[in-house]
């Protein structure tokens, strides 16, 4: 070690970093299989965004009429735009069946039907019959889905005697001479002590980065910390150019208003009190898929059409519904409404606008959850001792655009997938092997540099310059002129890094330094996603450019490909992008892959 910290040294099996849904299930999983699981997190793991989660999580159990995995599958690659890789859908939907029976054997509770069975209700771009019929689908605890799981997992977590080291932040993953992942280099914020990890297997579940933008759903601590980890080891990013905005995010605070509220038969209506979706979607109106709706709100705003006094935001609705109805299934939002934005939703409209809500892009995995790595000899070369699950990772379920409650499915889905691939890939109580060049210093001196640097830029500066950068330029609808703006305002946001100044050194509980190393990891992917923007001439998905709205699947049907070079001084900064075919293989010859067609809800 070049630095002059003391070091505590920790030896697992498997290290899973991040301790939300998706983490506690594959680090359970693991430990169920009797591998030595550790999960570090810089929040309790009941804090972890996946509680903030609402509405439900898919799976056609089909207890509200007839349903079929294929028709999710249908709809999934469908709401992806074609960008999902078909192998990974087919796997999601077919596991999601058998994983909510086991969410509700763990515990979880689910809301009920009058004969008992899991409560599911209508969610944007679920349907029967491939398009045909509307599916309900969504299994339901009230609107308080996340909050359900997270706790469950969390019992059976403990219950399978897997550690924690809590209110860890990670600070770089410690990478071999030659690419294999050995463990991560971690900072305890509580006793102020650096922590090296070695691990067999390291989990990367580490969520989004929605606080690149300035207004979003997510979190403050959702800054996709794992997705900067593996940029900084030169390992890519795939898809970053698409953000989803869920359309109901409330006016001026953000909020998530669940497609639930939309569910269960709310609507939306613009100044004249029309439900103006009937126009965009004939046939799914408000539950067409979150794209579509976020864009047709835009539309209705922009062309002045909006509520409020300045005309810039929608209403929705759910004042028809029965009281009864709302205190049973939506208590959640109801109180969020009052408390956020001071609606009594009985009696009045709700005032919401679309809030970045969701990254469908992320690290490259393959439907096992290993790291992908593509070298020039082998396109789907995995990282050894790596992997990535959830909103951190681009498995690729959800393409260009995720259906709601397909983010719930994809954490338990995968966990448990990453649990399955840990347990045939590593032997209990393996030896470790011996470290590289790096022995974790690297780390070290990034986390050194940032407590002691002294330019005179703010944390809270230059943070407000790269999300209002990124509010402004890759939005719901994107132009060239917009975009290539954009790159080089979030390029300029990137080299003021050289110049932050933070004024704590201490090492407990530095909030500002905190702050420091969750903006450098934001920094980098607002970067690669404004590039990645830029770069994609179509309309695909959450990504609307105005000046090419069709999709163009015969330049454009494959995965953006992005890695940026990086420097403490902010002199690095510099992306390349490239591009991975999506995959059109099913898993099995129980369904065929849906080719690309117009997407029409
Ligand atoms: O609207 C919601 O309840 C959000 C669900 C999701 O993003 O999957």
């Amino acid at each position: 070690m070049t630095q002059s910290y003391d070091i505590i040294d920790h030896e697992f099996d498997v290290l899973v970093v991040g301790a939300g849904g998706a983490g506690l299930r594959a680090g359970f999983g693991c430990a169920e299989k009797g591998l030595h699981t550790a999960f570090l997190s810089k929040v309790f793991p009941t804090r972890s965004h996946t509680v903030a989660a609402q509405g439900g999580i898919s799976a056609s159990l089909g207890n509200m009429g007839e349903d079929d995995w294929r028709f999710h599958m249908y709809d999934t690659v469908k709401g992806s735009d074609w960008l999902g890789d078909q192998d990974a859908i087919e796997y999601m939907c077919r596991e999601a069946v058998p994983a909510i029976i086991e969410l509700e054997h763990y515990g979880v509770p689910f809301s009920r039907t009058a004969a008992g069975k899991i409560y599911q209700r209508a969610f944007g771009g679920m349907t029967t019959h491939y398009g045909k019929g509307t599916a309900q689908r969504t299994c339901a605890a009230a609107d308080r889905t996340g909050h359900a799981i997270l706790h469950t997992l969390y019992t059976q977590a403990l219950r399978h005697k897997a550690e924690f080291f809590i209110e860890y932040i990670a600070l770089d993953l410690i990478m071999s001479d030659d690419g294999q992942c050995l463990g991560v280099m971690a900072w305890d914020m509580d006793s102020g002590t650096l922590h090296r990890f070695r691990a067999h297997q390291t989990i990367l579940a580490t969520g989004g980065y929605g606080r690149a933008y300035f207004s979003c759903t997510s979190a403050h601590t959702c800054t996709g910390d794992g997705n900067a980890m593996v940029l900084r080891a030169g390992i890519p990013l795939q898809d970053m150019e698409f953000t989803q905005f869920h359309p109901t995010g409330i006016y001026g605070a953000g909020c998530l208003i669940t497609e639930g509220v939309r569910g269960e038969g709310g609507y939306l209506t613009n100044s004249e009190g029309e439900r103006f979706m009937e126009r965009y979607a004939p046939s799914a109106k408000d539950l067409a898929s979150r794209d579509v709706v976020s864009r047709s709100m835009t539309v209705e705003i922009n062309e002045g059409r909006g509520v409020g006094a300045n005309a810039d935001h929608i209403h929705l609705n759910l004042m028809h519904l029965d009281p009864d109805i709302i205190h049973e299934r939506l208590p959640g939002i109801a109180e969020s409404a009052r408390i956020f934005a001071g609606v009594d939703v009985t009696k009045q409209p709700i005032p919401v606008l679309p809030t970045v809500h969701y990254n469908m892009g992320g690290i490259q995995t393959n439907y096992k959850t290993e790291v992908i790595n593509p070298t020039a000899k082998d396109p789907n070369a995995i990282v050894p001792g790596l992997m990535a699950i959830g909103e951190a990772a681009c498995v690729s379920v959800h393409g260009a655009n995720r259906l709601g409650s397909n983010s719930l499915l994809d954490l338990v889905v995968f966990g448990r997938a990453a649990a399955i691939r840990a347990a045939e890939t590593v032997t209990p109580g393996a030896k470790h092997r011996p470290f590289g060049k790096d022995d974790g210093s690297k780390a070290i001196a990034r986390f050194d540099h940032y407590r002691n640097v002294k330019g005179d830029t703010s944390t809270a500066e230059l943070r407000g310059s790269m999300q209002r950068t990124m509010q402004d330029h890759a939005a719901v609808f994107r132009t060239g002129d917009v975009l290539n703006e954009g790159v080089v305002k979030i390029d300029k946001c990137f080299a003021s890094k050289g110049n932050l100044g933070i004024t704590d050194r201490s090492l407990i509980f530095n909030t500002d330094l905190v702050e420091t190393l969750e903006l450098d990891n934001l920094l980098s992917q607002a970067v690669v996603s404004m590039h990645s923007a830029a770069a994609r001439e179509e309309s695909r998905g959450a990504h609307a450019r105005e000046d090419f709205p069709d999709r163009d699947d015969k330049k454009w049907m494959h995965h953006t490909v992005s890695w940026i070079t990086d420097s403490l001084d902010g002199k690095g900064g510099k992306v390349k992008l490239g591009a991975r075919p999506v995959i059109m293989k099913t898993l099995t010859d129980e369904v065929e892959v849906f080719p690309p067609k117009a997407r029409v809800y």
